[in-house]
């Protein structure tokens, strides 16, 4: 029988791979001159660090994890996200000790058990950003300023930032009671099954139901920047307002509630409207109880993670890396020849191939052409004979035989003009 992938997981090469490279590339670039550092943290962790910083009642953590139990009754999850355990990092390597300000980077594979479809799917990757140690509005303003950057920096143009206030520990509970009495005056029934459920296990997540009746159902639920108290307010104004003057265009959006439990104030998403109905590219915001939850030092963070299939799907085709040359060999006896100058090209810097076994010339010319390369160097018996290289453009037909001592210098001078 064939073995074949696993449905909802994927492999990556080619022009997609090079995609996720250019995507890995800039983000180190740009959130490196912001001051983060790369952290990797393992795929597996226990699932009680899952419980307790996602949620029990998301579900990320209900229904979308893979688990398994060992022999001995523990019990571990492919991570579904990364903060979870970047927090864990945290907090059991004291990075908090070593500077106020902790700006940590991840990226890598998530593992989430949905049903897939385009932009989604059960293993894929993120770009995850977290700056710790912050409860300035500056740090909001700050992560949602460079995740635009990074955004605009790929080339990714019609793309809106939604933005929402979550409150904190003091206002939310106010909010969350508010709009229980509303939900429980609608008329039974009216919900779907899921928002039925979560109407008592976690109100807020029916206000991002996709289902069009409960949609139209929740148009005049309270909105939760209504009763946000003084603090939250202020905070969420004045992140707002450097916004402005950041030229950031914000879109207020006070359903915004996001799929885990441990946000407070500012939360985000980036949507595009050019990739279907999974249009979040980016996600993230506050979590200032959390580290605390987790047993660590009570201290504030926030952050947010890109999908990188998402933002695959909006990427333009990358531009093909062009080799300098193909080297190609005509005759065995020269091919040990042949690899030492393969090898001292390379050492210099120059990228290329050659064929290890001998064909016919025209079908090594074929090979030549296909790889794109500058220039074909041709190592034939009349070459042999005379310690030579024929140089062939691959751009405009010209060739020239150049000595085999000066095929570096030929090609130094010839390829990077
Ligand atoms: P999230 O919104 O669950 O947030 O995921 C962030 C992004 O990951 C989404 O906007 C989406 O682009 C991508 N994503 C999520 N699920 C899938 C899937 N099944 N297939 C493809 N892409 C997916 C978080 O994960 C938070 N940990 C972000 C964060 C960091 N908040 C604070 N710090």
């Amino acid at each position: 029988m064939k073995i074949s992938k696993i449905k909802g997981f994927a492999d990556l090469y080619g022009t997609e791979s090079d995609r996720f490279t250019l995507m890995e590339n800039q983000a180190r670039k740009i959130f490196g001159a912001c001051g983060f550092t790369e952290l990797r943290t393992p795929i597996l962790e226990y699932t009680d660090l899952f419980k307790r910083s996602i949620g029990e009642e998301t579900d990320v953590v209900n229904k979308e994890m893979y688990t398994l139990t060992t022999e001995k009754g523990r019990s571990y999850s492919l991570r579904p996200e990364a903060t979870a355990g970047v927090m864990r990092a945290y907090i059991e390597n004291a990075l908090y000790s070593k500077n106020q300000i902790c700006r940590l980077f991840t990226t890598g594979p998530m593992f989430r058990h949905e049903r897939p479809q385009k932009g989604r799917l059960r293993q894929f990757h993120q770009i995850n950003c977290e700056c710790l140690g912050s409860e300035s509005p500056l740090a909001d303003a700050d992560m949602i300023t460079m995740l635009m950057r990074f955004l605009h920096a790929l080339g990714l143009q019609r793309i809106q930032l939604e933005i929402n206030s979550l409150g904190c520990k003091q206002c939310r509970p106010v909010f969350r009671q508010a709009l229980r009495q509303f939900l429980d005056a609608l008329p039974e029934g009216n919900l779907c099954e899921d928002c039925r459920r979560r109407r008592t296990t976690n109100p807020l997540r029916v206000l991002d139901c996709k289902h069009e009746e409960c949609k139209k159902l929740i148009e005049k639920a309270p909105r939760i920047t209504d009763y946000l108290c003084e603090d939250c307010q202020r905070h969420f104004a004045v992140v707002l307002d450097i916004l402005r003057q950041q030229h950031v265009e914000a879109h207020l959006n006070p359903k915004l509630v996001r799929g885990l439990d441990y946000y407070c104030r500012t939360t985000f998403e980036v949507v595009s409207g050019e990739i279907g109905s999974q249009s979040a590219v980016a996600g993230g915001g506050r979590y200032d109880g959390l580290i605390s939850a987790l047993g660590g030092p009570d201290i504030p963070g926030i952050g947010f993670a890109c999908g990188m299939e998402r933002l695959a799907l909006l990427l333009p085709e990358p531009e093909p890396e062009v080799p300098d040359f193909y080297l190609l060999v005509m005759e065995e006896k020269d091919s040990s020849r042949a690899f030492l100058l393969l090898q001292e090209l390379r050492e210099h810097g120059l990228c290329g191939e050659m064929n290890f076994t001998c064909q016919s010339f025209k079908s090594l010319m074929r090979q030549a052409d296909k790889s794109q390369a500058l220039f074909c160097l041709i190592f034939g018996s009349e070459e042999s004979a005379s310690n030579s290289l024929t140089i062939k453009s691959m751009r405009d037909g010209t060739q020239q035989s150049v000595p085999l001592d000066h095929v570096l210098p030929f090609l130094q001078e010839h390829c990077h003009e």
